[in-house]
C-alpha cells in the first residue's frame, strides 16, 4: 500500500524525529532532488498562501514541479467521484498534496490514489503545519524538553498539535472556552501515543511558565456562520494573546492571523514571535516529508 500522510500520526515517532532531522539537514544543505523530473498535484478546495507556495517552490527544489489544481480548475466538486479523481491523477503525477474541508474526503483520496497523498489542511486535521511547529520549536527551544500553551480554539492546527506532542512526549497545555474544547477522542488518540495534553479553560494558567505560547485563529475556514457565536466566546474569556497576558514566551501562530482577535498587532509584531522562521520551515519540513515518502 502506498504511504500516505494524511494525519501526523501516520508515522511513528521514529519516522516523525527522522523527517525532523532531514528537515533540519535540508534547510541547512539544501534537499536532494528526490522528485527526480517528477510532479506534484496540489488539490485545494480552500485559499492558501504558505502550503501553496511552500509546496510549489519545494517541488522545484526537489527537482521536480507542482501542478496547482485550484476549486474550479478541475472535475472534483463538479460531479466527479473523487476515487476517478485520485485514480486518474495518480496516473500522470508522483504525489499528490490535497487541501479539502471535509477530511472522509481526503481518506478517501488517499485510499485510491496509487501515489502518496499528503494532507494541506482539512477541517479536521494540518499535519504538515505540525511538522514545522515541531521544528519551530526544536530550533529556537534548543530540543523538544519544551512547555508549550496552546492558547485558542481545539481547531484542526491544534488537534494535529495534540498528536504530534504525544508522539514526541511534548509538554503541551492546550487552553480553549468550555464549548471549543480538544475532542475525547483526540485526548484519548493523544494518551494511546503516549501522552495526552493538560486542558484547562484559563488562559493564563496556561501560559504561565510555558516557553512557547502558540494561538490560531478563532474561526477557522468553512466556519464563516459561527463566526459571531465564536468571536464572542473568544473575546469575553480573555483568549487574546496580548502583551499583559505574555511574559518572554516565544509566540507561535500558523498563519494567516487576524490582528486584533486572537492576537494583537504588537505581538505579532515583536521579537518574541517566530511567526516567519514558522512559516519558511513549511517548506524544509515538507520537502523532508516528500523525500520520506517517495523513497518508500
Ligand atoms: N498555515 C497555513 O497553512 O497557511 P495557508 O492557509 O496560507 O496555507
Ligand atoms: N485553523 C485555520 C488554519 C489555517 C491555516 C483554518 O482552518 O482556517
Amino acid at each position: 500500500m502506498t504511504a500516505n500522510f494524511l494525519t501526523i500520526d501516520d508515522l511513528t515517532a521514529a519516522e516523525l524525529e527522522a523527517v525532523l532531522d532531514r528537515a533540519e539537514r535540508y534547510k541547512r544543505e539544501g534537499p536532494p532532488p528526490a522528485l527526480g523530473g517528477g510532479t506534484l498535484a496540489m488539490i485545494f478546495e480552500k485559499p492558501s498562501t504558505r502550503t501553496r507556495v511552500s509546496f510549489e517552490t519545494g517541488a522545484t527544489r526537489l527537482g521536480g514541479h507542482a501542478v496547482f489544481l485550484g476549486p474550479d480548475d478541475i472535475h472534483l466538486g463538479h460531479g466527479e467521484p473523487i476515487r476517478d479523481t485520485a485514480r486518474a491523477v495518480s496516473r500522470y503525477v508522483d504525489a499528490i498534496m490535497a487541501r479539502l474541508f471535509d477530511h472522509a474526503d481526503l481518506e478517501e483520496l488517499g485510499r485510491y490514489a496509487t501515489v502518496p497523498v499528503v494532507n494541506g489542511l482539512t477541517d479536521d486535521a494540518h499535519p504538515c503545519q505540525t511538522l514545522a511547529d515541531l521544528l519551530t520549536i526544536r530550533e529556537r527551544v534548543g530540543g523538544l524538553d519544551a512547555d508549550v500553551a496552546w492558547v485558542g480554539d481545539a481547531n484542526n492546527v491544534c488537534r494535529s498539535l495534540v498528536l504530534g506532542a504525544a508522539l514526541l512526549d511534548l509538554e503541551l497545555t492546550v487552553a480553549t472556552p468550555p464549548a471549543f474544547t480538544v475532542e475525547e477522542a483526540v485526548l484519548d488518540r493523544a494518551a494511546d501515543l503516549g501522552r495526552a495534553p493538560e486542558t484547562t479553560t484559563d488562559p493564563a494558567a496556561a501560559v504561565e511558565g510555558a516557553d512557547v505560547v502558540y494561538t490560531d485563529v478563532w474561526v477557522s475556514m468553512g466556519e464563516e456562520a459561527d463566526r459571531e457565536r465564536k468571536l464572542a466566546a473568544f473575546e469575553s474569556a480573555g483568549f487574546r494573546l496580548t502583551e499583559a497576558l505574555l511574559e518572554d514566551q516565544y509566540v507561535m501562530h500558523c498563519l494567516p492571523a487576524h490582528r486584533g482577535e486572537e492576537i494583537t498587532d504588537a505581538v505579532i509584531e515583536s521579537d518574541r514571535a517566530v511567526v516567519w522562521a514558522q512559516a519558511e520551515n513549511r517548506l524544509h519540513a515538507q520537502n523532508a516529508l516528500l523525500a520520506h515518502l517517495l523513497e518508500g
